[in-house]
C-alpha cells in the first residue's frame, strides 16, 4: 500500500505529522520519513527553546527536524513565532512598554524566519490568539499592544522571508460557533488592512466521535475569503483504554477530517499533531485520555491510519 504522503501527493495537499526532535532515530525516524510529506517541530521552534535568554539562541533542536525534512523531501511547517505559552520567561515576566515589546517580538520573529529563510514552506506566525468567545486574548501581545500585534507580526515575518506561506492558527475554531467567527472576523480586518497573511491554520485536537458537522463549511468559509487553510495538529483522543469499537470510530473520526480538507480546494494540507501514541501530548494534558493519534506506541498502524489513506 502506497505512503499516506504519495496518496496526499496525488490529490494535492500535503500529509504532515509534528515530531520531537530528539526522536529522529530508528524506527520513528524511518516511519516519519516514509509516511508524511511534512514535519512540524512539536517543541524546538517555540520561543522558549530558541530564545531561553534574551539574545541568546539555541537552534540545535529546530535545526535537527529542518535537516531531516530535507533530506526526506519533506516540506517544514515553522511552529510557532508568537504564541503566550512556552514562551521564555524574561518575556512572560518581563516588564513591558509598549515599544519595548512591540521590538523585542518583531526582532524575535525576523531573527527567527530569517534563519530558516527558503527553508519553511508554512509559518504558525501567531498561534492562539483568541478567547473560547472569539475576543482578543489577553496575553502579554494582546494586553500591552492589542490587536496590532498581530499585523506587526505578519509584516516581519513577510519580510524575513518573502516566500514563506503565513498563518494564524488556533484550537476550537474548527467548526462554526463564536471562537471561529472571532477568527473569521480577525482575518476579515487583517485582509482589509493589507497585512501579509496567507492561511488559517485549525489545531483539530478533537474528542472521539466529535468531529464538528461543520468543520468542512467552516473551512471553506475561510477560504472564500482568499486564503489557504490547513488543519494543523490533528489528533482525536479518547479515554483510555481504547477498545476496538473507540478505534473504529476513530477511524471514522480521522476519515473524516481528511474529507473536509480534500473537498475545500484551498485546503493546503493535514498535519497529526504526532503520529505515534507514544509521541503524544495528550496523556499529559488530559489525565486519562489518550491514543490519539494513527500508530500505536510500537508504530504499528492503527485503523485511525486506514481511515486517513481510505479518504485520500
Ligand atoms: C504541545 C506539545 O505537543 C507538548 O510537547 C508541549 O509540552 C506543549 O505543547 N497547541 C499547540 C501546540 O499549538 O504547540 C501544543 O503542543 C499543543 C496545543
Amino acid at each position: 500500500e502506497a505512503p499516506l504522503r504519495d496518496l496526499a501527493d496525488a490529490r494535492g495537499i500535503y500529509l504532515g505529522t509534528a515530531v520531537t526532535g530528539g526522536r529522529l532515530t530508528g524506527g520513528y525516524a524511518d516511519t516519519a520519513a516514509a509516511q508524511f510529506g511534512s514535519v512540524t517541530p512539536g517543541n524546538e521552534m517555540k520561543w522558549g527553546s530558541v530564545e531561553p535568554v534574551r539574545g541568546q539562541f539555541s537552534w540545535t533542536g529546530a535545526d535537527r527536524v529542518v535537516d531531516f525534512a530535507e533530506a526526506h523531501g519533506q516540506e517544514v511547517r515553522g511552529h510557532t513565532l508568537v504564541w503566550h505559552s512556552q514562551l521564555p520567561s524574561w518575556v512572560e515576566n518581563g516588564t513591558w512598554t509598549p515599544d519595548a515589546l512591540r521590538a523585542v517580538m518583531t526582532d524575535h520573529v525576523t531573527t527567527e524566519v530569517g534563519r530558516y529563510k527558503g527553508r519553511v514552506d508554512h509559518w504558525d506566525v501567531v498561534n492562539e490568539p483568541l478567547n473560547e468567545d472569539g475576543t482578543l486574548r489577553r496575553s502579554v501581545f494582546g494586553a500591552t499592544l492589542g490587536e496590532s500585534y498581530i499585523a506587526d507580526a505578519f509584516r516581519a515575518a513577510r519580510a524575513a522571508d518573502p516566500a514563506a506561506r503565513l498563518y494564524v492558527n488556533d484550537y476550537s475554531t474548527d467548526g462554526l460557533g463564536a471562537k471561529s467567527d472571532g477568527m473569521y472576523a480577525l482575518v476579515e480586518r487583517l485582509l482589509a488592512q493589507g497585512v501579509p497573511i496567507d492561511g488559517v491554520g485549525f489545531q483539530a485536537h478533537l474528542i472521539l466521535g466529535q468531529v464538528p458537522s461543520t468543520l468542512e463549511a467552516n473551512l471553506r468559509r475561510f477560504a472564500e475569503l482568499g486564503v489557504d487553510v490547513a488543519i494543523t495538529e490533528l489528533d482525536v483522543r479518547m479515554t483510555l483504554p481504547a477498545t476496538d469499537a473507540k478505534l473504529a470510530q476513530q477511524k471514522a473520526d480521522y476519515a473524516a477530517v481528511t474529507r473536509a480538507c480534500l473537498a475545500v480546494t484551498r485546503c493546503a494540507g493535514l498535519t497529526v499533531w504526532g503520529f505515534t501514541d507514544s509521541d503524544s501530548w495528550i496523556p499529559d494534558f488530559f489525565p486519562g485520555q489518550g491514543a490519539a493519534t494513527p500508530y500505536d506506541e510500537s508504530l504499528n498502524p492503527k485503523p485511525a491510519y486506514a481511515g486517513i489513506a481510505e479518504a485520500l
